[in-house]
């Protein structure tokens, strides 16, 4: 039987990945503006440190469960946003069949509470969906270059699965559902070891080891401060009406790898210089979203630039790095991952 506890204030959401990295950001967030919030997270690659200043706040409730496991929730929810999803390549990798139906067992679970409950549903989908893209920028009508069999389909062809997912709980009416394409964000919270590009260089950096380039360097990527990713997707899941249609969001500053590793060095010296390695399978070479779209139905655009998020993100690895015990706690992979296994993608 549901409860029905709905806020005098504010709304009742589910944050599914609520102890990842982004997802622990929108849990604060939606708490600050007075929403009770309900976070599912299995731990597999978020941890409990994320939330854990959380977990005596009245309004918040966490959930251990698999979302290809979850059924029902006891309370009447308002929104759904459906962040769980190993995100970096080697977590992703780590358990292929399992990060498949997380995108699509665990969506359609998710889809189908929203239908019972009559919440609104936000997807956070991914620039992976674009491939290696052959056009650039890329804008949310561009239909990607993705490989099906290759060692990132399980992410980039799940992430396109839910998609459809949404897309089709839309159309037939069951479901106002949204889609974020997210591009790659950082920001404190990151695992030290999560293998993406920001966390590697900085972490490299902080313990005075060589920073790893692979390939030439001269691929680009974009990089969105983690506040600035919230921020948009609040926007797109409480933007009237339903867009319905796809939603990058990013920031569209880019930057080659080298001109990153720069940035890293100038912020914390380290005598150790960069080694070069090869560039892993199915690497994208360019990366940076068109935000027109966000920034026409949403009012969107990031904020903060790279150089005051990146030194934020430094601080925060360097304190974290210096409590070694936080640090192992965090280090939840399925497996350890070689440093062959690291790649700049997110
Ligand atoms: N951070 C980025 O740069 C980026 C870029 C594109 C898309 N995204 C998407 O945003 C979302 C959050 O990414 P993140 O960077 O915070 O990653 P993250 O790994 O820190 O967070 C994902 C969370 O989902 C949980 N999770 C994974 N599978 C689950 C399952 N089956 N059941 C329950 N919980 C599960 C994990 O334990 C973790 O807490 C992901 O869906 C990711 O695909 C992130």
């Amino acid at each position: 039987m549901l409860q029905r506890t709905r806020n005098e204030k504010g709304k009742t959401i589910l944050v599914a990945g609520g102890a990842g990295f982004v997802g622990s950001h929108l849990c604060d967030a939606l708490l600050a503006r007075g929403d009770r919030v309900i976070c599912v997270d299995s731990y597999i690659t978020g941890s409990k440190d994320n939330v854990r200043p959380l977990r005596n706040h009245p309004r918040f409730r966490l959930i251990e469960k698999d979302i290809c496991d979850l059924a029902e929730v006891d309370e009447t929810l308002d929104q759904i946003y459906n962040l769980a999803c190993a995100a970096s390549p080697p977590q992703y990798q780590a358990d292929p069949v399992h990060t498949m139906m997380t995108c699509v067992a665990g969506t359609g679970n998710l889809l189908s509470l929203a239908e019972r409950h009559a919440a609104s549903f936000l997807q956070a989908s991914t620039s992976e969906v674009y491939g290696d893209p052959i056009e650039h920028p890329q804008r949310e009508d561009y239909r990607g270059n993705v490989s099906c069999i290759g060692p990132r389909a399980c992410y980039d062809e799940g992430k396109r699965a839910a998609e459809t997912l949404c897309f089709d709980m839309l159309r037939t009416g069951k479901v106002d559902a949204r889609v974020a394409r997210i591009f790659n964000t950082y920001g404190p919270r990151m695992q030290p070891n999560d293998g993406r590009i920001i966390s590697n260089l900085l972490v490299q950096a902080i313990q005075g080891r060589p920073l790893t380039i692979y390939g030439t360097g001269k691929q680009t990527r974009s990089f969105c401060f983690v506040s600035d990713l919230v921020a948009g997707l609040i926007a797109l899941m409480d933007v009237d009406p339903n867009p319905e249609a796809p939603v990058n969001l990013g920031n569209p500053g880019e930057f080659t790898i080298n001109e990153l590793a720069e940035m890293v060095l100038a912020m914390v010296p380290t005598a150790s210089k960069a080694v070069r390695k090869p560039l892993p399978q199915d690497d994208p070479q360019r990366r940076r979203p068109d935000i027109s779209r966000a920034k026409e139905l949403l009012k969107w655009e990031p904020k903060v630039p790279l150089s005051e998020g990146l030194r934020h993100t430094a601080d925060w690895f360097t304190a974290a790095l210096g409590d070694g015990k936080a640090l192992r706690r965090r280090s939840r992979v399925r497996r350890p991952i070689s440093s062959s296994e690291i790649s700049v993608g997110a």
